[in-house]
């Protein structure tokens, strides 16, 4: 192996231009490809500016072709020599106009055969990236993500510096926070039997920086949640948390949008216009069964339960009784589109979102064409179609059920037949808040109210004295999500800053006295000494980088993500601790039996 001594890179591989054209320069990088043509051999060099030919020819040096012949993939190596205008040029390389022909060759280091290839578009699978993730992202699509990254991190601090925020950082071993998904816990040595909780977010340390009069905060920071993966859902992930002092939801939701002006222009050169639109949680549920529409494309949700309250087919009928009704969509011109085995594809689809069925019907020859027509009059259909804006060439669809059931399941169905129709433009952005979400959940699963947000989380003015109301699905908060393309990338609320008002939410999600003292205590005794009214907004900086990467999966703009079983392939990660370890620790595990 030859060694690097005395020799100095002059630029990356991707730099080199026709103006570059005379220079000697000094590359370094790693074999992409090589030809051997006889008397010249080609090779694509890369690093992470990019790939440039170089060439050795035996009447430049007949040594560095020598070595050359001995090349393979992946070797690490340096070579000097001068850059020459190519015959043939590549339009498809930025460097495509030149090539640098060798003097002299450096192998730095050899390579196994990679056993995945190094380049875009490539068939491996995820598992095998996953194991070889350090290869992976050799990849110019992943080094383009991670630099990506950095970029929009940088545009994130200078913006908030700018705007007197501070960064301060909070600590990753601490108390549970409420955000609502398991905590991964953490064993104390030193306290045995207690264990630290990993943050869900700051949210209590950055209230209780506003007590401590920091005035604007702002953090670039791991969160970790244990919680069932997806695609846009990792355990640990990154947020830009930031909280603001004597401010109201206008304060927080204007600096939001000067700060995704700022971003969206230097990153993509898109003006958005501002002020987004704001959609209520109650509308947004409304018009498309979902609290972060896709705002891409229309196919909006249209209420019929009172055009079919009476009708003969009860699936519909029986759907007037409150909390229940018929919704349907209309998929302009997509009676052709869809062959009754697509709709059945889609009525699947809707079934795996508890729906009990897709209804459908088909405008065509100026009839309605639908396997229920049977059970409806000429005059119902025509109410239905009516209300629907149906014309010819329109299928609709419908679900009837209970309203959540209805969201769900047609609002999956929209996004299907979006897709399939394709309505959707995948350069194209629509950002937008979401506004006013309920104060409460039912979860189902422990038969109580949980708080939608987190409990520190302001009604609405018109329902601050309202918080022991029997009717809390009915209670509004002061919360916001920033929805982009369908993707909730942020959070956020005005907290309670009037512990009266505190105590009656604690009272609301049926805590005892004892309770939130023990969960919250800390911060309720901080609240006793001078609060200043504040709020602020978490953004998920992996679900932002991932929209601007124009990917659909978190995993791309992750450097070492974990897959979908928690598991972080490279370094095996969870792994069984040592038994020593176990024993330092006091702890004991117990193998399931099943
Ligand atoms: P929230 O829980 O809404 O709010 O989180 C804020 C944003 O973080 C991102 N996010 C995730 N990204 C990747 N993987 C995950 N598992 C994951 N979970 C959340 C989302 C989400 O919008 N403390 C509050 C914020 C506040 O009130 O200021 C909070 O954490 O993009
Ligand atoms: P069935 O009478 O159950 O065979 O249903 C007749 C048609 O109505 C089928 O196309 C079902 O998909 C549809 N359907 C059944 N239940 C519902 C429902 N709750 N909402 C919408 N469509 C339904």
């Amino acid at each position: 192996m030859d060694k690097i001594t005395g020799l100095k890179r002059s630029c990356y591989c991707g730099d080199l231009r026709i103006d570059n054209v005379g220079e000697e320069v000094t590359l370094m990088g790693w074999v992409q490809k090589k030809r051997n043509l006889g008397g010249l051999i080609f090779v694509d060099l890369r690093d992470r500016g990019g790939i440039s030919q170089i060439v050795f020819d035996t009447e430049v040096s007949e040594e560095a072709f020598k070595k050359a012949e001995n090349l393979g993939s992946e070797y690490v190596v340096a070579i000097k020599g001068i850059v020459k205008e190519r015959q043939s040029k590549n339009e498809n390389m930025l460097t495509g106009d030149v090539e640098v022909f060798v003097n002299e060759l450096r192998i730095l280091n050899e390579s196994q055969t990679p056993p995945i290839y190094i380049r875009d578009n490539d068939d491996a699978s995820e598992a095998l990236r996953m194991k070889y993730r350090f290869l992976d992202l050799r990849k110019p699509s992943m080094q383009k993500n991670l630099m990506l990254r950095h970029k929009v991190t940088n545009i994130t601090r200078n913006y908030l510096s700018d705007n007197g925020f501070c960064e301060i950082e909070t600590p990753f071993l601490i108390k549970p926070t409420p955000e609502g998904a398991r905590d991964y816990l953490v064993p104390s040595r030193v306290n045995q039997g207690r264990f630290y909780a990993l943050p869900q977010s700051p949210q209590l340390f950055k209230q209780m920086l506003m007590v401590s009069g920091m005035d604007r905060y702002f953090q670039i920071v791991k969160c970790f949640r244990d919680e069932d993966l997806r695609a846009d859902r990792q355990p640990e992930f990154t947020q830009i948390d930031l909280e603001m002092s004597f401010v109201e939801e206008d304060d927080v939701i204007n600096m939001l949008e000067g700060y995704l002006k700022v971003l969206f222009k230097e990153i993509k050169g898109i003006d958005i216009e501002l002020p987004l639109l704001r959609l209520k949680y109650d509308e947004a549920m409304d018009r498309f069964g979902s609290d972060k529409p896709d705002m891409r494309f229309g196919l909006e949700f249209v209420n019929i339960t009172d055009v079919v309250k009476n009708v003969g087919f009860k699936v519909f009928s029986s759907c007037s009784e409150k909390g229940k009704s018929v919704r349907g969509i209309n998929a302009k011109g997509g009676a052709k589109s869809f062959s009754r085995k697509a709709i059945s594809h889609l009525e699947d689809h809707a079934k795996t979102y508890k729906a009990k069925g897709l209804a459908w019907m088909k405008i065509e020859n100026g009839e309605v064409n639908s396997p229920i027509a049977k059970f409806f009059s000429k005059e119902e259909l025509d109410n239905i179609v009516d209300a629907m804006n149906g014309q010819e060439g329109d299928l609709l669809l419908f679900v009837a059920d209970k309203d959540k059931v209805v969201y769900d399941a047609l609002g999956q169905v929209r996004l299907m037949v979006g897709e399939k129709m394709g309505l959707i433009d995948d350069k194209e952005y629509k950002l937008l808040w979401v506004t006013e979400f309920p104060m409460f959940e039912y979860d189902e699963e422990n038969e109580r109210y949980q708080a939608m947000h987190h409990p520190f989380t302001s009604p609405v003015d018109r329902d601050s004295d309202r918080l022991d109301t029997q009717d809390k699905e009915s209670l509004r908060a002061k919360a916001y999500d920033i929805v982009i393309n369908g993707y909730e990338v942020g959070g956020g609320s005005i907290r309670i800053s009037d512990p009266e008002i505190q105590s009656k939410m604690f009272d609301s999600l049926g805590f005892s006295k004892e309770e939130a003292d023990m969960k919250f205590g800390f911060l309720i005794n901080a609240f006793k000494y001078g609060t200043p009214p504040h709020g602020g907004l978490a953004l998920g900086l992996d679900r932002l980088i991932m929209l601007l990467a124009n990917t659909d999966n978190i995993r791309d703009v992750i450097a070492f993500p974990k897959n979908q079983n928690a598991v972080c392939p490279m370094t095996e990660a969870p792994s069984v601790p040592d038994k020593a370890q176990l024993e330092e620790l006091g702890i004991e595990v117990i193998e399931k039996k099943d």
